[in-house]
């Protein structure tokens, strides 16, 4: 059961790395391009081996950018050698149902030992098929499903009993988040791994009541630290007021 952070943004990458939550980043063209990254694939590059370097040895997937097959045979092999913790992004299908995908999935899985992570799924069917052809990691994107509405909950639980009586590999990625409850509920549902938005992230740690307490803790043992201060100085003064010796006490005794 693991925490991902679906994002392409350093500075939240290693805000959640350094509180130790996360096992894992995930990226994809969309959200690469929303932070900014430029150039193509020499922009992915740069920004894949500075967050691969950053969560070592944690996973970190990159998606392909061509649905043809040849390409992304080779484009896979390209991106897999850019740091030793990189999985292969792939979809499902193409972007008119082609079917080339899960033999590339396939090839690179068994012939080129390469991690892949079968995207763009809505279904148990699909994710079960994407893991039988040998996959890592299969994506269901939960908000997506969700959204179509009917609930991704059913398909996780479907999904999970059939990667585990059938022994097969694939970890079952729950992605596109759309409210912090999705990650315990779709976690509690069978999911290995969600990969969150990094302010769901926030919006699971921080809670109102939680602050308001934090506050009055804060707030009494700072009077308490001036009623320290206003009973030593009320000693004294009445030490001197009525001349009395003061004496020492070293640890609880009466020192000599
Ligand atoms: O990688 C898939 C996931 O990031 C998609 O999320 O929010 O575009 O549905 P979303």
């Amino acid at each position: 059961m693991a925490i991902f952070l679906d994002t392409g943004n350093i500075s939240e990458i290693k805000k959640y790395h350094r509180m130790g939550i996360l096992r894992g980043v995930t990226t994809n063209p969309t959200i690469l391009l929303n932070e900014g990254v430029i150039g193509g694939m020499k922009g992915v590059k740069t920004r894949t081996i500075e967050i691969a370097k950053l969560i070592d040895p944690y996973p970190l997937s990159v998606e392909v950018t061509t649905n043809d097959k040849g390409k992304m045979l080779s484009q896979a092999l390209d991106i897999a050698g850019w740091a030793r913790n990189i999985v292969v992004k792939i979809t499902i299908h193409g972007p008119k149902g082609e079917l080339d995908n899960l033999e590339v999935v396939h090839e690179l899985e068994t012939h080129h030992d390469i991690r892949i992570n079968v995207t763009a799924m809505m279904s148990a069917q699909q994710c079960f098929l994407a893991a039988m052809a040998g996959a890592s990691y299969v994506s269901l994107l939960g908000g997506r499903v969700n959204n179509m509405g009917y609930n991704v909950v059913g398909e996780i639980k479907i999904l999970r009993q059939l990667l585990d009586e059938h022994k097969l590999k694939a970890q079952i990625i729950l992605a596109s988040t759309r409210e912090v409850l999705n990650v315990l509920e779709w976690l509690q549902a069978g999911a290995h791994i969600v990969t969150v938005v990094p302010k769901f992230l926030e919006g699971m740690i921080v809670h109102p009541y939680s602050k308001e307490t934090v506050q009055m803790f804060l707030d009494d043992a700072q009077k308490s630290e001036l009623g320290q201060t206003r009973a030593s100085e009320t000693k004294v003064v009445l030490a001197e007021k009525n001349s009395v010796k003061e004496t020492t006490f070293v640890s609880g005794r009466k020192a000599k």
